[in-house]
């Protein structure tokens, strides 16, 4: 297509307006433009006479003809720019982009490089009827379409649109007049349609600069091209377009996106041997956006993928670059609009200004008595009066000097064959600077594009829109020769968009409305995740009637088991001791020397699920060789030091070293223990294994562990918190309390065995199809309800399956699923923790779920953080809402205004999680408002605690035989 270019103009020497070495020396002058003042006394209104004097003939004193041609020379010879010029150009505005992009502030970058949010180019998939509203591309006028997006490649329905002028005064009136005036059109233009009243999708194309905050919020930064409504900058236009359409009452729209008309061309351009990655607007404004890579957008923590990115080249105004080509034409053309000094580059290229340049030029040149003998008409001397279209026509070589004169006459003017030439040379010198200036930025932006794709040779289609590129006559061929020059190594095809952009809004539009559907189902999935207060205050209100219930002794689902703990460790526990930990993670065999502090000594072994999941003998066995192991690399063997067994299950406790194992949790089901004393089936287990003396003294639960271990720091520590795989808490209750315990003075601490909280059904209101799911593919189905909607083993579970259903309902993977993601356990727990750690950027986020082999795109890493985030909140939330109702307890059990107590907590959700702990927290200050609860996390874990356990019942044992 390039080459074909170059065969029209018929050579490959440059075209004349471009020679450079004849024009650089040209301009070699400083400044190279004859001196401003040359020309100010004669241009704009400063410069003009006032009234009937203005309009006056002169009688006599007409410029010599030599004088007049270096007159024209000197004011046409404004209008020529340089290679260098634009080379110059395209560099600083590369310069610009570049710096807005790493987010660079000070200087203020010279351009605005907005993301769009539109990060992909159409698959062509895109189906559906859209209505399209476009604000601003043309000016003077707005435009509704209806859209029809079958979908199928190569079929295109053509929209059906009508166009609506908009008054001056509201161009420059109130905000909401406009909108009104926009939904008035909206409603005009639907009434003439064939269409239902209801769930209307809208794409609106608003082609002002805005910071987009998403598809469907934008945010003006300030009116161009002949607008300045008030109340506008600042706000989301999207919203007062919604305001006012609710105001019209007559349609139910969803706008659905916004996109920037440049947005619009792009994407509305045909799917052809290289997709459109750059899209070119020049009508009444200019401006272009492509899609760069998102990794180089400063704003965007996006490492992958790319992002439509909007420059506002418009705006660009580097004294450097652009003083040289501004001439004083630019400068009264600016001092006179209705934003000077903003805008500059738009001011030189686009269509609602090139008239008026021309103008100017036109009445400077008659002033100075070299154009229709110096007699200006009064259209000649108002602003706007020459518009775009004059300016194309009388440039076109179709058109002929019969309609220029015409054109001119129209104008009031009386124009002879040399003016008729000569005008045509001013279109042509102002429309050709135009369109080189648009070229050496076209070029910057081709420059960077192949700078950030790494490319020897660019190939690219850039398509381009508005009414300049589609009306002048010339502008696209000196614009893409231009391009050529400057920008050698790219291979640009320029594609004309067939309906300026229209059908490219409303394929946004299909996309954004696909998103906003996906959104919708996101949202009514994790609905049910979100629970707000009344339903966490019920939650703490029922497990306070189900602690009443379980230390009464009466069907519960929480069991509050004595642990015969009755005191914390009060500092003069001695000795040394043996301890296990074991129904956490990881078991270990510990060595706890207590002396004025506690040194631990211990080691990991692991469980093998075999064993876990095998016989009773096996396991206790497997710990016993643990234990011997330990022995013998701690120079212990034979020796029998008292053991503290922490044994992190269910069990119903007959004494400190007498459990009774309830049923196992956690992925524990060795046979014959459950019923069983576990410290008898441990005791026989070391029988079993001769040679080997244990003095097994206390069993005690991980809950107990931790609050005695922390308890041992702060003696306020009367709770006991784990959410590591399972979850579960203890507390010191009033033995008064505690049914089935002799003695009414003192405390006991109770294992609340909170995870089987709701077992009974009281938590089914708010269960999930996903936690019934979870339950029933656990090895305790309808068991451990609590625990299931809160721990470690679970949660990962629980966000497996949500994903499963989103990918069902195609919101993500594009509604593929993965073999990796059907496998049971393959999305971990810790992964939460690792994708909702705000360090964690989305692309570190995409890295953990593309090593599961999902297939994802940019909208599915963040719907999956929105998924880990809702499951792990609700967690946290259900947790805050159990240790609110057990401080609670403990205040009113003491009768105290306000509790200050502590929370020993250990557990590798609750440590690693890094917003769990929080809020936790936060939902027991909203539920126990009367209580100042600490959480103090257990460094040494329980096995400490064990110790301590064992330590306090030999100090007793001891005391009581003295
Ligand atoms: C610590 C304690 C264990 C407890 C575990 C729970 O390690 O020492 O007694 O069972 O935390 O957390 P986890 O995440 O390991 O299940
Ligand atoms: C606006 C751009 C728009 C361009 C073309 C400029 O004045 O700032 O947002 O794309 O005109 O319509
Ligand atoms: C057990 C509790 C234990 C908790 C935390 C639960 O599954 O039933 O006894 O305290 O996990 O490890």
């Amino acid at each position: 297509m390039f080459v074909s270019l170059l065969g029209t103009l018929g050579c490959l020497t440059l075209p004349d307006e471009l020679r450079p070495e004849e024009s650089d020396q040209l301009l070699c002058v400083p400044g190279g433009q004859p001196p401003l003042w040359k020309f100010m006394d004669s241009i704009g209104s400063e410069g003009l006479q006032q009234g009937e004097e203005a309009l006056s003939c002169p009688e006599e004193g007409l410029p010599r003809p030599s004088d007049s041609s270096e007159l024209v020379q000197d004011c046409l010879q404004q209008f020529k720019v340089t290679v260098a010029q634009l080379q110059q150009i395209q560099a600083s505005l590369l310069g610009s982009m570049e710096q807005a992009l790493r987010g660079q502030a000070s200087p203020v970058p010279a351009v605005r490089m907005l993301p769009t949010y539109v990060g992909s180019t159409p698959h062509g998939t895109e189906q559906g009827d859209f209505v399209v509203l476009e604000l601003g591309a043309t000016g003077a006028s707005l435009r509704v379409l209806w859209v029809t997006l079958t979908g199928i490649e190569g079929h295109r329905v053509e929209p059906r649109s009508q166009e609506f002028v908009i008054p001056q005064d509201v161009m420059l009136g109130a905000g909401q007049q406009l909108f009104d005036f926009a939904a008035r059109c909206l409603s005009e233009f639907l009434d003439a349609q064939p269409v239902s009243k209801q769930g209307l999708q809208l794409g609106f194309s608003f082609s002002f600069p805005c910071h987009q905050t998403g598809l469907d919020r934008s945010t003006l930064i300030s009116w161009t091209k002949g607008f300045r409504c008030s109340g506008v900058e600042g706000q989301d236009v999207v919203q007062l377009l919604r305001d006012a359409i609710q105001r019209q009452g007559a349609y139910n729209i969803n706008v659905v996106a916004v996109v920037n008309d440049t947005v619009g061309t792009m994407m509305g351009c045909e799917l052809g041997a290289r997709p459109c990655e750059v899209g070119l607007v020049v009508d009444t404004g200019t401006n272009v956006c492509y899609m760069e890579e998102a990794r180089d957008v400063a704003v965007l923590d996006e490492d992958r993928g790319r992002v439509c990115v909007s420059v506002e080249w418009g705006s660009f105004s580097d004294d450097r670059a652009l003083g040289p080509v501004l001439t004083a034409f630019d400068h009264t053309l600016d001092h006179e609009s209705l934003n000077p000094g903003a805008q500059r580059f738009e001011k030189m290229i686009g269509g609602l200004y090139l008239g008026e340049l021309v103008r100017l030029v036109l009445a400077h040149l008659t002033r100075r008595g070299v154009l229709f003998r110096g007699c200006p008409s009064p259209a000649l001397l108002s602003q706007g009066s020459v518009l775009l279209e004059h300016v194309a026509e009388m440039e076109d070589p179709s058109a002929g000097a019969a309609r220029v004169h015409a054109i001119l006459q129209d104008l009031g003017l009386s124009p002879e064959a040399s003016d008729v030439e000569l005008v045509q040379r001013v279109c042509a010198a102002v429309c050709t600077r135009a369109a080189q200036l648009c070229a050496a930025a076209l070029a910057a932006v081709l420059s960077r594009l192949q700078h950030s794709r790494e490319q020897q040779t660019l190939q690219v289609a850039v398509a381009t829109g508005g009414r300049v590129c589609e009306r002048h006559p010339r502008f696209c061929s000196i614009l893409q020769g231009t391009v050529m020059l400057l920008a050698p190594e790219c291979d640009v095809s320029f594609i004309p968009s067939a309906d300026g952009g229209g059908r490219g809004v409303a394929m946004v539009t299909a996309v954004a409305a696909r998103l906003a559907a996906h959104r919708r189902l996101l949202e009514e999935t994790l609905a049910p995740f979100r629970l707000n207060h009344d339903q966490l205050a019920a939650v703490q209100a029922q497990m306070r009637e189900a602690m009443a219930k379980g230390l009464r002794g009466e069907a519960s689902s929480l069991r509050m088991l004595p642990t015969y703990v009755r005191a914390t460790p009060d500092g003069s526990e001695r000795g040394d001791f043996l301890a296990l930990d074991l129904g956490g993670t990881n078991f270990r065999v510990l060595l706890v020397r207590v002396t004025t502090c506690v040194q631990i000594t211990s080691q990991i072994y692991s469980i093998p699920e075999s064993v876990a999941q095998g016989s009773g003998q096996q396991l206790f066995d497997h710990i016993v060789d643990c234990i011997v192991d330990f022995q013998q690399k701690q120079g212990l063997s034979g020796q029998s030091l008292p053991l503290g067994f922490t044994f992190s299950f269910p069990c119903k406790q007959l004494g400190l070293d007498q459990g009774i194992l309830l049923n196992w949790t956690k992925g524990f089901n060795a046979s014959d223990c459950e019923g069983q004393d576990v410290v008898s089936l441990l005791r026989e287990a070391i029988t079993r294994r001769q040679a080997v003396e244990l003095n097994v003294v206390a069993i005690v639960n991980d809950t107990v562990g931790t609050m005695m271990s922390c308890g041992y720091e702060d003696p306020r520590c009367e709770i006991g918190l784990i959410v590591g795989t399972g979850t579960n808490a203890c507390y010191m209750e009033e033995l008064r309390n505690v049914a089935g315990v002799p003695g009414d003075s003192g405390h006991m601490c109770i294992n609340m065995e909170w995870g089987a909280f709701g077992d009974d059904g009281s938590l089914d209101t708010l269960s999930t199809c996903f936690d019934a799911s979870v339950d029933q593919a656990s090895i305790n189905p309808g068991k451990q309800r609590f625990e299931k909607m809160i721990s470690g083993m679970y949660l990962g579970e629980i966000v497996r399956h949500i994903l499963l259903h989103l990918t069902s309902l195609g919101v993500l993977f594009r509604g593929q699923q993965t073999q990796r993601l059907q496998t049971r356990d393959i999305f971990k727990t810790k992964f939460l923790s690792e994708i909702e750690s705000d360090s964690l950027a989305l692309r570190q986020v995409r890295a953990i779920l593309e090593d599961l082999g999902l297939p994802l795109t940019s909208d599915d890493t963040l719907m999956v953080l929105e998924v880990c985030q809702a499951v792990s909140q609700r967690a946290a939330q259900l947790c805050g809402a159990g240790v609110a109702a057990v401080a609670e307890k403990i205040r009113e059990n003491r009768g105290l205004e306000e509790l200050a107590v502590s929370v020993g907590v250990d557990g590798t959700l609750y440590k690693l999680h890094p917003h769990f702990s929080s809020l936790v927290a936060a939902t027991v200050r909203e539920l126990a408002p009367h209580c100042a609860v600490t959480f103090l996390q257990s460094e040494d874990g329980s096995g400490k605690g064990a110790a301590l356990v064992t330590a306090v019942a030999c100090r007793l044992a001891q005391s009581t035989r003295v």
